[in-house]
């Protein structure tokens, strides 16, 4: 693998030439979004895209997220790009949307899985418009980390997960929002939010119980750690004889009892700093193997409901406390 470190704010382009040269060669190449890291490759390629699926370990009835730039065409990429997908694109692109609707028939089938679906967004950190530009055509990009483990928000995240099997990795930083695109299922001028994200759509209510067809990404265990993780209520107190572990909440947490590690995610007013914090931190306390990892959920709505999402996902659902 070949590192290109890049300035998040304004990189230069020369450097970024052979991460673009490898994807048109079909490669695999992790760049930074606004989000978190993905693992890129020519979308329209199916043998390339299919080679992130091999990398992630992710099963084949997963489909892809497909990014573009916000000006492009997108009549070959869904099926109907009609005025509910033009109104969405115009007041949240670039940025962290992901619009799904029927897709166009040339979309390759290992993206979509199958499906009769298609996922597209286009990202505003400036690397992921600059790559995009320079190659010119959609990207399927999942974000770039082994399949159902914690997201990645740095470079170092990436190397760590997937190292020996992408050819490319462009480094600039940590990225800035740190939690996944809100997803938004389009049928029709109908709405309904598959995954919440730094994204919130008034009005439109969050399906988190939609059937697995219609969001194949929600399974139970996802985003998790290897150590057992579990939730618990925001404001709650773990019991004493909870075992030992690591107790992740925030400043105004209760105490931890005796023989748990505590590590505080900061205020829960600054639910920004809490979500860009938020991966990176269960990846620390995992990497030191604690028994087991508790995380409060933040209890708040907005930002707060993504957090919250990811939280009960890195636990797999089980809220014991
Ligand atoms: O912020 C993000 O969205 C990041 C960055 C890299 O863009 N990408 C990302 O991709 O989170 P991924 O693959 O880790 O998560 C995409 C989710 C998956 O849960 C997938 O199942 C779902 O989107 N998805 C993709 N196509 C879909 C479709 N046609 N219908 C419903 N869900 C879909
Ligand atoms: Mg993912």
């Amino acid at each position: 693998m070949r590192t290109i470190t890049v300035d998040p704010n304004s990189p230069d382009r020369r450097l970024l030439q052979p991460a673009a040269g490898a994807l048109l060669a079909g490669s695999l190449v992790a760049f930074p979004t606004e989000t978190v890291y993905g693992l890129g490759a020519l979308a329209f390629d199916p043998v390339a895209a299919g080679r992130i699926f091999e990398a992630k370990g992710r099963p084949a009835d997963d489909p892809l997220i497909v990014h573009v730039r916000p000006h492009w065409d997108l009549g070959g990429i869904f099926a109907d790009t009609n005025a509910t997908i033009r109104d969405l694109a115009r007041l949240h692109w670039p940025g962290p949307l992901t619009i799904v609707a029927p897709k166009h028939h040339s979309v390759p089938d290992v993206v979509t899985a199958g499906r009769s679906t298609v996922a597209v967004r286009a990202p505003s950190h400036p690397v992921a418009v600059m790559l995009l530009d320079m190659v010119g055509v959609p990207l399927a990009a999942p974000s770039a980390n082994r399949f159902a483990y914690v997201s990645p928000t740095t470079a170092a995240h990436v190397a760590a997960d997937l190292g020996d099997l992408i050819d490319v990795l462009v480094d600039a930083g940590p990225t800035s929002i740190g939690i996944e695109s809100t997803i938004v299922l389009v049928d029709g001028e109908r709405l309904s939010v598959l995954r919440p994200g730094s994204i919130q759509l008034d009005g439109v209510d969050t399906n988190l119980s939609a059937p697995a067809s219609q969001a194949p990404g929600r399974r139970d265990v996802h985003y998790s750690p290897n150590a057992p993780t579990r939730a618990l209520e925001a404001g709650g107190r773990l019991p004493s004889d909870a075992g030992s572990g690591t107790l992740v909440g925030f400043d105004d947490s209760e105490p931890a009892p005796p023989g748990w590690g505590f590590v505080s995610l900061g205020s829960r007013d600054d639910l920004t700093a809490v979500a860009r914090r938020l991966y990176g931190m269960l990846r620390e306390i995992d990497r030191n193997e604690p028994e087991r990892i508790v995380v409060e959920f933040t209890g708040r709505g907005g930002l707060g409901e993504a957090v919250d999402d990811r939280i009960r996902r890195a636990a797999g659902g089980q809220i014991v406390y």
